[in-house]
């Protein structure tokens, strides 16, 4: 059986309905631990950035079963996580149990100049356009003057992915390079959806309209969480941006 295969309308216009979403994300952390351990790049990139800075209060927006929110709990960090996924919440609260929160990135429950970082792994490029920017201006809001946001999203140069989705899915009208596809998720089949960043594109999504100046990016290559694209190397930017 091909494992990614085209969706129908009706589930494109599902995929981006924010219960949809939830369920596929419940769906993903109720039948793999694909997300509970982190990469080799990954490790030796969060090692390197936790100790370049002064260790404070930081969220993991977008926590899934909350492994960065831990690596970091182990480092010194007061930590909060926050997703909507209740069986990703569910696996964070054996890994990583306190400060966990139900709460979409884009109406996060802190009041403004909270955090000294936020890290916004994997999470972006899953979201619809318009709730993007809004979750971008929310993280902005919450972060401290000075604070860091650490954000990963799949990158436009990952052509063997890229193609693979183009192929295999339908692009949005109004959204291009965002692919909604059929993929397994666990034991099931459902509609997913993934928006390829250009590098020019998620620096200006980063500092348009917020407080954010992006001071580094470079590619990382990780496996993929996913059974489709069968467990290979994507390649994602990585982002720094620092509160002006
Ligand atoms: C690929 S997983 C990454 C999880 C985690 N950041 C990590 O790297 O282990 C994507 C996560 O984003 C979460 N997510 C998707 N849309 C979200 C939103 N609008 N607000 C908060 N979390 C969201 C999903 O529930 C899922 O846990």
């Amino acid at each position: 059986m091909e494992k990614l295969s085209k969706p129908s309308q009706k589930d494109i216009q599902s995929v981006q309905s924010h219960d949809v979403l939830e369920s596929l994300w419940n769906q993903e952390f109720a039948t793999t631990y694909e997300l509970k351990n982190l990469s080799e790049s990954t490790l030796k990139y969060f090692s390197s950035l936790n100790n370049r800075l002064k260790k404070g209060i930081l969220l993991d927006n977008g926590c899934g079963t909350a492994r960065i929110k831990k690596f970091f709990e182990e480092r010194g960090w007061t930590c909060f996580g926050s997703d909507i996924t209740r069986e990703g919440l569910k696996v964070a609260s054996r890994l990583s149990p306190t400060n966990l929160i139900y709460a979409p990135a884009h109406d996060l429950p802190f009041k403004g100049d909270f955090f000294d970082a936020i890290i916004f792994w994997r999470v972006l490029h899953n979201i619809t356009k318009k709730v993007r920017k809004k979750s971008v201006i929310e993280a902005s809001r919450v972060l401290k003057k000075n604070g860091i946001l650490v954000c990963c999203v799949q990158s436009k140069e990952d052509k063997d992915t890229y193609s693979k989705y183009k192929e295999n899915g339908i692009e949005l009208d109004d959204d291009p390079n965002t692919f909604v596809v059929n993929q397994v998720v666990g034991n099931k089949v459902m509609p997913y959806m993934k928006h390829f960043y250009s590098k020019n594109e998620i620096i200006k999504e980063l500092e348009e309209n917020t407080h954010l100046e992006v001071v580094r990016i470079k590619i990382i290559e990780e496996k993929s969480g996913f059974e489709a694209v069968g467990r290979k190397i994507q390649k994602y930017w990585i982002i720094e941006a620092i509160k002006q």
